[in-house]
């Protein structure tokens, strides 16, 4: 998988808040049908890196690559346009809508989207089958649902905008095992479709039995990357708290 062409990739991407500087060049890369989880303690900049490729945040344009082509800095409906779709932390669905309705509107947007035209995997009737509780709860308020329901209805969201490359900030926050193991079941087979994915996760384990290749990120800077199942726990100990390591 490492030969393939990154799909994303980022050089030196430097972001912050206005004159708070949170990342410090930062180099990436994800190739199609990649899973690559980005873990991190609290405050370390997962965040911010996923907003910097959304383009909710400025950055230099050569600092983020897309196909290859600068993209940085570019607005977030372009980022959209082409493919990128983040499920965001605290999952951000239209409260008052049935779970049917919130799925719609992501259609809807889709349809209209640059998009469009290319060919859709991802319909409700797919969704039912990857998550069928979304199924039997088509009728239902989204506020009514389970925080791990609510979680699938904002996955489900996304695919719907067709991703090329889809972020997901800290789906298992909150959830228990159960269902967190039932969402991190079926990261597979999104991946499976070619969508590559970020997965910033805050469960070190959980983040490296179900990646391909983890970074590990502290104040601002990668500490640690490498292929998941190479990893041995001592260096993802000391590249998260910070030690005298090396960058791997
Ligand atoms: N909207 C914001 N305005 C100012 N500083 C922020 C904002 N969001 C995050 N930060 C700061 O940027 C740094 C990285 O935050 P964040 O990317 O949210 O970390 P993580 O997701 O790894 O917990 C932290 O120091 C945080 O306080
Ligand atoms: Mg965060």
């Amino acid at each position: 998988m490492s030969e393939a062409v990154p799909i994303l990739s980022t050089h030196g991407l430097v972001a912050g808040y206005g004159d708070f500087q949170a990342l410090f060049g930062v180099d990436f890369e994800i190739v199609p049908g990649e899973i690559v989880a980005l873990i991190g303690a609290n405050g370390a900049g997962k965040s911010t890196f996923l907003r910097a490729i959304m383009g909710l945040l400025p950055s230099r344009r050569d600092m983020i690559r897309f196909d290859g082509a600068p993209i940085g800095g570019a607005p977030t409906h372009s980022m959209v346009g082409r493919g990128i779709t983040m499920v965001p932390e605290g999952r951000r669905l239209f409260t008052g809508m049935t779970v049917e309705d919130n799925l719609r509107i992501a259609m809807d947007c889709a349809r209209s989207s640059a998009r469009r035209s290319e060919s859709a995997p991802w319909t409700i009737e797919r969704l039912h089958e990857l998550f069928p509780i979304l199924a039997d709860k088509r009728g239902t308020p989204v506020e009514r649902l389970s925080g791990g329901q609510q979680q699938m209805v904002a996955i489900a969201r996304a695919l719907l905008g067709q991703p090329r490359l889809l972020l997901c900030d800290e789906l298992s926050l909150g959830l228990a095992p159960a269902v967190i193991r039932d969402i991190y079941r079926s990261l597979p087979l999104i991946s499976a479709t070619g969508t590559a994915m970020i997965l910033v996760e805050q469960d070190v384990g959980l983040a490296k039995t179900t990646s391909h290749r983890l970074y590990c990120m502290l104040e601002g800077r990668m500490t640690l990357t490498g292929r998941s199942e190479n990893l041995d726990q001592a260096a993802i100990t000391d590249a998260y708290f910070g030690s005298h390591h090396a960058v791997a």
